[in-house]
């Protein structure tokens, strides 16, 4: 009872603060391999720290990341805050990754952001990670009103804004497409991420091998192509594998873009999420973009992957509509959908 007291006088007080344009935002990020501490005011990032998680043979354990994270997040903090240029009493309020992601992960960074929230007297803001990839890149770049391709290692979705949510056109109907090149990498003895050794090994592949193409209306499938690459390894050469699996799934993506593209006639197309790293999805979705005359932005490659700033960005748009959580409700949402969150800060 006395917590809720707490929480209700400490958002009486930042109501009052809340007319600040540029909030100054500790945001952290922890659903899965990587630990983020970021501050930002506005736009402007102040110091951003992180630390990933690389499994020493397999995918990622979702206890093994929650203990490197539990690890990871009192150093980065402290780093973060030595150097702050201002005091962090500053800080108006600590938004992390509420979900969606791997529990025990999402778990320890909400424990994280709690305990400083508590410490400090300073305002919660839950988070959801997808979107907070979608608000860094119109933070970013100059996109406003985009189509969103969110390509990452647990989601693929084409996403935009529409009545007050950020609306799911169309997505994977099972793994996500880093998913499905992480899972091929292992099966290749690439390190784990798969995703980049991939894209380097398919720079010097040229035959175009046969794969099931499986696409529904705007929606995806990953997981029987991934079987069917497998399958090809016995007889064929690993950069032509790697060249042939690009090929076969950015040409599924740059497929659905086009009818999401052709639907909603958004001016413009965001590439966003780990996996927009990638150059040549970029370029692919760069050409889908031109055709239908849209312009195109992607992240940077040092925004792409997950991190800090992305989280307090989002966090910001919270902070300036007045959705600060109470640690009551604060608990993590390992499945929460792009499309529940009601979005305030867009007309
Ligand atoms: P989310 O919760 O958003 O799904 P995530 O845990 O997948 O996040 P991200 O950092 O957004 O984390 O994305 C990681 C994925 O990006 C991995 O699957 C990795 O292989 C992929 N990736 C990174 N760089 C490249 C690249 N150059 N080409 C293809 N895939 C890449
Ligand atoms: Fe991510």
């Amino acid at each position: 009872m006395w917590l809720m007291w707490i929480y209700r006088i400490l958002i009486l007080n930042h109501e009052i603060s809340m007319a600040s344009i540029e909030p100054i935002i500790l945001g952290l990020e922890g659903t899965a391999h990587t630990a983020g501490v970021a501050v930002i005011k506005g736009r402007e990032v102040i110091v951003n720290e992180s630390a990933t998680y690389f499994p020493p043979q397999g995918g990622i354990h979702p206890r093994e990341a929650a203990i490197f994270l539990a690890k990871e997040f009192p150093i980065l903090i402290d780093k973060v805050f030595k150097r702050l240029p201002f005091k962090i009493d500053k800080i108006d309020g600590i938004a992390f990754s509420q979900g969606p992601g791997l529990g025990p992960c999402l778990r320890t960074t909400a424990t994280v952001a709690r305990a400083i929230s508590l410490r400090l007297n300073i305002p919660l803001l839950g988070v959801n990670h997808c979107i907070a990839h979608v608000e860094l890149g119109r933070t970013v770049t100059p996109v406003d009103d985009p189509l969103v391709l969110y390509v990452s290692g647990g989601n693929t979705q084409l996403i935009t804004f529409l009545n007050g949510r950020y609306r799911v056109l169309g997505e994977t109907l099972d793994i996500a497409i880093g998913n499905a090149l992480d899972t091929l990498g292992r099966e290749m003895n690439l390190p784990h991420p798969g995703g980049p050794h991939i894209e380097k090994q398919a720079q010097s592949g040229n035959k175009l091998l046969t794969l099931p193409y499986t696409i529904k209306g705007m929606s995806f499938s990953f997981s029987g192509m991934v079987t069917a690459a497998k399958k090809l390894l016995h007889d064929h050469s690993i950069p032509d594998v790697c060249y042939s699996f690009q090929e076969y799934t950015f040409a599924i993506l740059a497929e659905a873009t086009e009818r999401a593209l052709s639907c909603t006639k958004k001016p413009s197309v965001l590439l966003t999420g780990g996996v927009a790293a990638n150059a040549h999805l970029q370029t692919i979705i760069q050409k889908v973009a031109q055709e239908q005359d849209t312009s195109f932005q992607a992240v940077p490659r040092n925004l792409a992957g997950d991190n800090g700033v992305m989280i307090a960005f989002a966090g910001t748009h919270l902070f300036n509509t007045g959705k600060i959580l109470s640690v009551e409700d604060s608990q993590v949402k390992p499945r929460w959908r792009t499309d529940q969150v009601q979005v305030g800060w867009i007309e």
